[in-house]
C-alpha cells in the first residue's frame, strides 16, 4: 500500500473529518440489524483520538434517500450505537454543512461528532465541488476509512481530498492489503462464486481467469452455466440473456487449463415458499427449480477446496436465507473456517451475511465491509476514493 496512512500524519490539536461507511441494515422499526461496519471504524477513530485530533467528525450515507431528508434514514441510531460501543458520548448534528453545524462543533465538549446523512443533499452524489468544500471547511484533515463506498466518485469520498491534506484509515488499509492477496494469490487458488447472476460476477470471473486454478460455482448463476450446456434445469432461474457469455467463459476456462466445477446434483422445490415436493436429484424435473447444491455437490465441492492455499468466497451457493435451504451455503462456509494454513477472503454482500449467520466470520481471514466495492476491486478497477489519495 502506496498511500499516505493516519500513521503519517500529524493529528495533534487538528480537527479531523473521517468519512466511515455507516451504512448498516435496519429493521423495520429503524433498529441496526448488524453494527459490523462501526465496530470495523474503531479502530481508526480511536487512534486519531489518541494522537491528540481536538476533535473527530465522523460523516457517511445511510441508504438510498436521493437527496431528499427522510426520517427514516436519520444518523441518530448510529449515533447511539456508536456512543456505545466507543464508551463516550457522541454529538449528533442534524445536519452535515452549514454554520448551526460549524457553531455546534466548536461548542460542543465532545471530543466525536456525527454529522446526518450525507445523502439528505443531492450534491453528495453528484461529486458537487463546492459542497465538499463546505464539508471541507469543518476540520483541518480529511480520512478516508470507507471501503465499502470507495467505489462511488461521490464529494465526501473523493472530492473532499482535493481540498484538504488526506490519508487513509486502518479499514481501508486492511481490505485493500485483504483484497489484494485475492488478485495476486498464494497458489492453488480456488475461487468460489455464487448469488443469483452470472452478470453480476462476469467481471471479477475474466480479472481472476488468469490467476485461478479453479472455479466452483454455485447459486442461482450456476444454472445459466448448466443450460448454456444444453443441460436441462427445469424451472430454476436463468439469465437467458446471458447464455452465449456462459458458454464462452466455459471455453475460455477450458482453453487456459482453468477447471470450473459446477453442481452435480440439487435440492429442487416446486415452490419456494410453499414447496409440495422438495428433494435432492441429479437431473431437474419439469416444473422444478434448485434452490440449494446437492449432498454430491457438497462433497465435490469439499474434494476440489482440499489441496487449497487461497480462497476467495464471493456469494451464497443457495437460497441461504431460508433454513430450508442454507445446507449447501452452511457446509461449505464451515468447511472453509476449519481450514489450517489456507487463506480464506470472503468478500461483501450476501457471502459475508453468510459467515455472520453461521458465525464462522471471525475464523476467516478478511471478511471485507464492502458489497460493491470489493467486486469492484476484485474486477481489477481502481476505487476513486483509494485512488485520490496521495502515495507515500
Ligand atoms: C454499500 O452498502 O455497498 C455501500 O455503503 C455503498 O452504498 P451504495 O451502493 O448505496 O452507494
Amino acid at each position: 500500500m502506496s498511500k499516505v496512512t493516519i500513521r503519517d500524519v500529524d493529528f495533534s490539536g487538528k480537527k479531523v473529518i473521517i468519512r466511515v461507511d455507516f451504512n448498516v441494515p435496519l429493521d423495520k422499526d429503524g433498529n441496526i440489524s448488524d453494527d459490523a461496519r462501526i465496530r470495523a471504524a474503531l479502530p481508526t477513530i480511536k487512534y486519531v483520538l489518541e494522537k491528540g485530533a481536538s476533535k473527530v467528525i465522523l460523516m457517511s450515507h445511510l441508504g438510498r434517500p436521493k437527496g431528499k431528508v427522510l426520517d427514516s434514514l436519520r444518523m441518530n441510531p448510529l449515533a447511539r450505537r456508536l456512543s456505545s460501543l466507543i464508551g463516550e458520548g457522541v454529538e449528533k448534528v442534524d445536519d452535515c454543512v452549514g454554520q448551526e453545524v460549524k457553531a455546534k462543533i466548536k461548542s460542543t465538549d465532545k471530543r466525536i461528532v456525527l454529522l446526518e446523512n450525507l445523502r439528505f443533499h443531492p450534491q453528495e452524489e453528484a461529486g458537487d465541488e463546492g459542497f465538499s468544500k463546505e464539508l471541507a471547511s469543518l476540520a483541518d484533515m480529511y480520512v478516508n476509512d470507507a471501503f465499502g463506498t470507495a467505489h462511488r466518485a461521490h464529494a465526501s469520498t473523493t472530492i473532499i481530498a482535493k481540498s484538504l491534506p488526506s490519508s487513509i484509515g486502518f479499514l481501508m488499509e486492511k481490505e485493500v492489503k485483504a483484497l489484494s492477496f485475492a488478485v495476486s494469490p498464494e497458489k492453488p487458488y480456488v475461487v468460489i462464486l455464487g448469488g443469483a447472476k452470472v452478470s453480476d460476477k462476469i467481471g471479477v470471473i475474466s480479472n481472476l481467469m488468469r490467476k485461478a486454478d479453479k472455479f466452483i460455482i454455485g447459486g442461482a448463476m450456476a444454472y445459466t452455466f448448466l443450460k448454456s450446456q444444453g443441460i436441462d434445469v427445469g424451472a430454476s432461474r436463468v439469465e437467458d440473456d446471458k447464455l452465449d457469455l456462459a458458454k464462452k467463459i466455459l471455453d475460455d476456462a477450458g482453453c487456459k487449463g482453468v477447471k470450473i466445477c459446477l453442481p452435480i446434483d440439487h435440492l429442487v422445490v416446486d415452490n419456494i415458499d410453499n414447496p409440495g415436493i422438495k428433494a435432492i436429484v441429479e437431473t431437474i424435473g419439469q416444473g422444478l427449480m434448485g434452490v440449494d447444491v446437492g449432498t454430491k455437490s457438497i462433497q465435490f465441492f469439499k474434494d476440489e477446496l482440499k489441496d487449497a492455499k487461497t480462497v476467495l468466497w464471493n456469494g451464497p451457493l443457495g437460497i441461504f436465507e431460508k433454513e430450508a435451504y442454507a445446507r449447501g451455503t452452511k457446509e461449505i462456509a464451515f468447511y472453509l473456517a476449519a481450514l489450517v494454513g489456507v487463506n480464506v477472503i470472503v468478500g461483501g454482500g450476501d457471502s459475508a451475511s453468510a459467515a455472520k449467520k453461521f458465525g464462522i466470520a471471525d475464523k476467516l481471514t478478511h471478511v471485507s465491509t464492502g458489497g460493491g466495492a470489493s467486486l469492484e476491486f476484485l474486477e481489477g478497477k481502481e476505487l476513486p476514493g483509494i485512488a485520490v489519495i496521495p502515495d507515500k
